[in-house]
C-alpha cells in the first residue's frame, strides 16, 4: 500500500498562534501534526508516502525533507491551486499507480493510529474504507448517512441540516476504482473537486464502501478550535521521559517528558507536560497541561495549562500564567523602568486577560 497525505491548501495564516503559514506544521504535545501523521504511516508498516503541498510547499519540504528521519520515502507532488481533496487525488495519478492507499489529510490526527484500519483494509475486498466518528456539530464536516444494516446510503459536505452526527474524518481508504470515481465527478458549489462525491460516485455504482466508526478522539487542527484542547488530549497520552538534566533540587511528576538538552532547575514540573529541547526552566512551576516547546527560558515564573513556542522567554512573571498561548520569540519579563505598568507589544489578534 501507498499513502497520500495532502498539506497544501492556501498559506493562510493560523490565529491565534501566527506560528506557521502551513497548518500541518502547528505543533501539538511539541510535535508537528504533520509529523503526527507521518509516523501513524510509518507505524502502519506503510513507507511510500506522495505529499501534495501547494503555497506553503518550500515550508513543509524544509520540515519534513524526504523521509529519511522516518525510513520512509517521501515524493511531493505539487497542486498549484488548491482545487479540492478530490483534485488532490487526480493529480497524484502517477505516484500512485494501481496500488491500493491511505489518504491522510495533513491536519487530522486520532487516538490509537491507524495500523488496525490499514490491516483490516489490506485483507478485505473493500473498494474504499472510510472513518467516521460522532461529533456534536457535524455540519462543519462531510456528513454520512448509513441505513438499519449499517451501509452507506449518503455522504454530503458540509450540509446546513445533517442527516446523522456521523463526521467523516480525514483518513480515507482507496483501490484504484477512485481514480474513475475522481474522473467521474464535478466541482461543487465551492469550486472543489469534493473527496465525498467521489465516495459518493463509488457508493452509487455499487462499489463496497466500508464505514468505520471511530471511538477515540480526533484533532483535527485546520478547523478553528481550541488548540489547548487539541494539545491536551494528545499530552495526555504522555509517558515519563526524562532525557535532559532534573537537578536534585527539582520535582518532576508522573507523565512528564524532558527531552535531550532541556534543563530543569529548583522547580516543580506536574504532568502531563513537555519540556522541548534545550529549554531551561529555572526556579519556575509548570503545571499540568503545558507544552514548551525548544530552546525556551522559563525562570522565577509560573506556567499552567498553556503553550510556548520556540526561543520564548519568561522572566520573573508575578502572576500565575494560565491558559495561554504564547508564540515563538515571546519575551514576558518585569520592567526595571518606571512608571509601573504593562508594557504590551502585541501582533495582531492577539488576547490578552488582566486581572
Ligand atoms: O477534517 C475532516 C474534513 O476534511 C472532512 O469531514 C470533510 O469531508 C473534508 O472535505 C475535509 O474538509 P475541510 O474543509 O476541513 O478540508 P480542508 O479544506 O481544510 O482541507 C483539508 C486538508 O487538505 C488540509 O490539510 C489542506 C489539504 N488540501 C485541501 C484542499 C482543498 C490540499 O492539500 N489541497 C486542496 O485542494
Amino acid at each position: 500500500m501507498k499513502a497520500l497525505i495532502l498539506s497544501g491548501g492556501k498559506g493562510t495564516r493560523l490565529y491565534p498562534l501566527t506560528y506557521t503559514s502551513a497548518k500541518q506544521l502547528i505543533p501539538v504535545a511539541n510535535k508537528p501534526i504533520l509529523f503526527r501523521v507521518i509516523e501513524s504511516i510509518r507505524d502502519a508498516g506503510i513507507c511510500d508516502i506522495g505529499i501534495v503541498v501547494g503555497d506553503t510547499a518550500n515550508e513543509v519540504k524544509e520540515a519534513v525533507g524526504r523521509g529519511g528521519h522516518w525510513d520512509v520515502n517521501i515524493e511531493y507532488i505539487h497542486q498549484p491551486v488548491p482545487l479540492g481533496l478530490a483534485h488532490c487525488v487526480k493529480i497524484s495519478q502517477e505516484f500512485l499507480g494501481d496500488d491500493r492507499f491511505v489518504m491522510f489529510l495533513g491536519d487530522n490526527v486520532i487516538q490509537g493510529g491507524i495500523s488496525p484500519l490499514i490491516r483490516e483494509f489490506a485483507s478485505s475486498e473493500w473498494n474504499s474504507q472510510i472513518v467516521l466518528t460522532r461529533i456534536a456539530h457535524p455540519e462543519q464536516y462531510g456528513v454520512a448517512e448509513l441505513d438499519d444494516s449499517g451501509r452507506i446510503v449518503r455522504l454530503v459536505e458540509k450540509p446546513k441540516n445533517p442527516p446523522s452526527d456521523l463526521a467523516l474524518v480525514g483518513i480515507y481508504m482507496f483501490d484504484k476504482h477512485i481514480h474513475e470515481a475522481v474522473d467521474g465527478i464535478k466541482p461543487s458549489w465551492r469550486g472543489e473537486l469534493e473527496i465525498t462525491d467521489a465516495i459518493q460516485w463509488l457508493v452509487d455504482h455499487d462499489y463496497a464502501v466500508h464505514p468505520y466508526i471511530h471511538r477515540g478522539w480526533w484533532i483535527d487542527t485546520g478547523q478553528p478550535g481550541d488548540m489547548l484542547e487539541a494539545n491536551d488530549l494528545v499530552l495526555e497520552e504522555l509517558d515519563y521521559k526524562v532525557e535532559g538534566y532534573v537537578d536534585r533540587d527539582s520535582q518532576v511528576g508522573r507523565r512528564v517528558t524532558v527531552e535531550r538538552g532541556a534543563e530543569i532547575i529548583n522547580s516543580v514540573v506536574r504532568g502531563p507536560s513537555i519540556i522541548g529541547e534545550n529549554t531551561r526552566i529555572v526556579n519556575s512551576y509548570i503545571g499540568p497541561f503545558t507544552s514548551i516547546y525548544h530552546d525556551v527560558v522559563v525562570e522565577n515564573s509560573e506556567i499552567e495549562h498553556s503553550m510556548v513556542l520556540e526561543h520564548s522567554h519568561i522572566t520573573d512573571v508575578g502572576t500565575r500564567i494560565q491558559d495561554s498561548l504564547i508564540g515563538r520569540d515571546v519575551v514576558i519579563n518585569r520592567s526595571p523602568i518606571r512608571p509601573r505598568a504593562l508594557k504590551l507589544t502585541l501582533g495582531d489578534h492577539s488576547k490578552v486577560g488582566i486581572l
